[in-house]
């Protein structure tokens, strides 16, 4: 069964102003029968900024999994600096410079549900004080000395 990503090297103005710092070149990872991440060749030219987009399950994480070592393709190679880091231990790889955050969906267990409801409500209204050009008010709207209370 194959679901997952399929991508070439994007061709732009940048990558013929620098060559590629890291490469990968036909990447490919199979779960069993799930192929993941299905002969991937993908060039990230030297100081640039590149991202790489999917819809859920398309094998963005275990890409980058691949790229930082945390596991290792079923085939296809991946240089960093013209080096092969395909089989290069994460910890190395980190060493030269290739480091990765992770997502954290976890839920934080001390808040309760309507604690975690007011915090996404403040930092809605931040981020829409931003947009008008405002800075973010701090504090509960329109409770007792918070902003929305007038004078
Ligand atoms: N360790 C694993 N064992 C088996 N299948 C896996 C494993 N890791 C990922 N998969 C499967 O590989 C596919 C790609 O998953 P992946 O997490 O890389 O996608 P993604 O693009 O990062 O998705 P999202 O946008 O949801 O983060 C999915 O079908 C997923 O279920
Ligand atoms: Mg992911």
């Amino acid at each position: 069964m194959s679901s997952g990503l399929e991508a070439t090297s994007a061709e732009g103005p940048v990558e013929a102003l620098a060559p590629p710092i890291l490469t990968a070149s036909g990447i490919t990872k199979r779960f069993g029968g799930l192929i993941a991440v299905n002969d991937v060749s993908f060039d990230i030219p030297d100081q640039s900024i590149v991202s790489l987009i999917g819809p859920n399950g398309a094998g963005k994480t275990t890409f980058f999994n691949m790229l930082t070592g945390l596991i290792r393709p079923t085939s296809g190679q991946i240089t960093l600096s013209g080096k092969n880091i395909t089989r290069v231990r994460p910890d190395v790889i980190t060493g030269r410079g290739v480091a990765r955050t992770f997502q954290n969906i976890r839920l934080f267990g001390a808040m309760t549900a309507l604690e975690k409801r007011l915090d996404r409500t403040a930092r809605a209204d931040a981020r829409r004080d931003l947009r008008r050009g405002r800075p973010p008010a701090m504090g509960p709207r329109g409770g007792a000395g918070g902003p929305g209370e007038g004078p």
